[in-house]
């Protein structure tokens, strides 16, 4: 055997050993205010050494199978990092040594340059760019003495693969990204109208509304279609991460087949479901958008959609119960004066209990006094961020 030969072997083994075989800590980030949901899902997907639930975020211990598994999977998490190393840090030459002598090579390929994101609260170290500096010399150099001439950088990143650096209270924290384009990012809404919701946020609002117990999805100010698309993704059991690429496909201890049998065990698909979505919308060219970007996700099959009014027409032949109803109405500044907002608000509240009294909702609200103006009980309210604006999401 020759000595390229051994060397090749000999980091296949550790890769093995310490990246393979081992637990790592992951931080799976979540939009906060859903991060009670987030856990759910977690466990859900058989992640269960749960470390800490933090605002925005879940620490948890598993392997890098369960880390893939998440990604694929998971509809409410937003991104993985891999937890790599934690240490103190008040000189910049701190950061190089310890980065230096992490064992890059067991997480990165020989080609790789990663991009960095780095972040300093309440830190002596608050220069980011001197800290980016640090951590990109002490990775090359690693990787150059590592793997010698063997190592061809490609300088135009053949993919992005981002190292995460958080300075807090002079605590820097190393992670590697598993995640690349946040997870909201499905791939298949091609089209926006509105102020649309992200597909992780919908989908963790469809489950706090109680979608798997509905026989009816029923989407009435569909915008661009999120939340029927996220509910019939969600009902047939398609895998949001089915079409994306993730940075940890390049990462020295990824298998494809083994990865792609993760993938059909999981994406357990069905092209007919029990439930029906109804999805509609007032405006013409919402219906539009909403209709290229259900073709998109390929789910027309499964989702009718129509042109309505929902606040004057009602929805008739319909069941009186089991029935879940998601209303994002229109609410910016941007959108509507702020009069119209609230006569539009109690609108809603008349039409939800005069005509579909058996219903359950999940109503956004930007502000407590169009909740009062609906009328409305309901059993559980989230708040949350969207586009900017502090909202509401009250479910019944
Ligand atoms: C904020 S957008 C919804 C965005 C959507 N959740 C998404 O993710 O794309 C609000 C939508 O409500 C629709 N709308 C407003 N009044 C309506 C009414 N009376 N009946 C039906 N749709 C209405 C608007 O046309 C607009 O598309």
């Amino acid at each position: 055997m020759n000595t390229q030969h051994q060397w090749e072997k000999s980091l296949q083994r550790r890769v093995r050993r310490h990246i393979k075989a081992a637990r790592h800590t992951f931080f799976a980030i979540v939009q906060p205010g859903f991060e009670e949901t987030a856990l759910g899902e977690l466990q859900n997907l058989g992640v269960d050494d749960i470390v800490h639930t933090h605002q925005g975020g879940i620490t948890f211990r598993g392997k890098v199978e369960d880390c893939y598994r998440v990604n694929l999977c998971s509809r409410v998490i937003t991104r993985v990092l891999l937890r790599i190393d934690r240490f103190k840090a008040f000189h910049f030459n701190q950061v190089y040594k310890r980065m230096r002598n992490i064992p890059w090579e067991l997480y990165l390929p020989a080609s790789e340059v990663p991009d960095f994101k780095v972040s300093s609260s309440a830190s002596k170290l608050f220069h980011t760019g001197r800290v980016e500096e640090e951590a990109a010399k002490a990775i090359g150099e690693r990787l150059s003495e590592v793997y010698g001439s063997a190592r061809k950088v490609n300088p135009e990143h053949p993919y992005a693969q981002s190292v995460y650096i958080r300075l807090e209270k002079n605590t820097c924290t190393i992670s590697l990204d598993s995640t690349g384009d946040p997870l909201y990012k499905r791939g298949y809404k091609k089209y926006i109208t509105g102020a649309p919701l992200r597909e992780t946020t919908a989908a963790a609002l469809l489950m706090e509304g109680g979608l798997a117990e509905a026989e009816m999805l029923v989407d009435p100010m569909c915008g661009s279609g999120t939340f029927s698309m996220e509910g019939a993704m969600m009902l047939c059991g398609r895998l949001p991460g089915e079409k994306r690429e993730f940075p940890f496909f390049h990462w020295p201890v990824f298998s494809r087949a083994a990865y792609n049998y993760l993938s059909r065990d999981m994406g357990k698909c069905s092209e007919q479901i029990s439930t029906k979505i109804i999805c509609s919308d007032l405006d013409q060219e919402a219906i539009d958008i909403a209709g290229k970007n259900i073709l998109s996700a390929e789910i027309e099959g499964v989702v009718s959609i129509s042109r309505r009014d929902f606040l004057s027409e009602p929805l008739r032949d319909l069941p009186r119960y089991r029935v879940l109803c998601v209303l994002n109405p229109p609410y910016g500044k941007r959108l509507l004066e702020d009069g119209a907002v609230e006569r539009m608000y109690e609108k809603i509240g008349v039409v939800l209990r005069e005509w579909y009294p058996g219903w359950g909702f999940v109503l956004l609200c930007p502000d407590e006094k169009y909740l009062k103006a609906t009328g409305l009980e309901f059993q559980k309210k989230i708040p949350f961020s969207h586009g900017g604006l502090e909202v509401t999401a009250v479910v019944r």
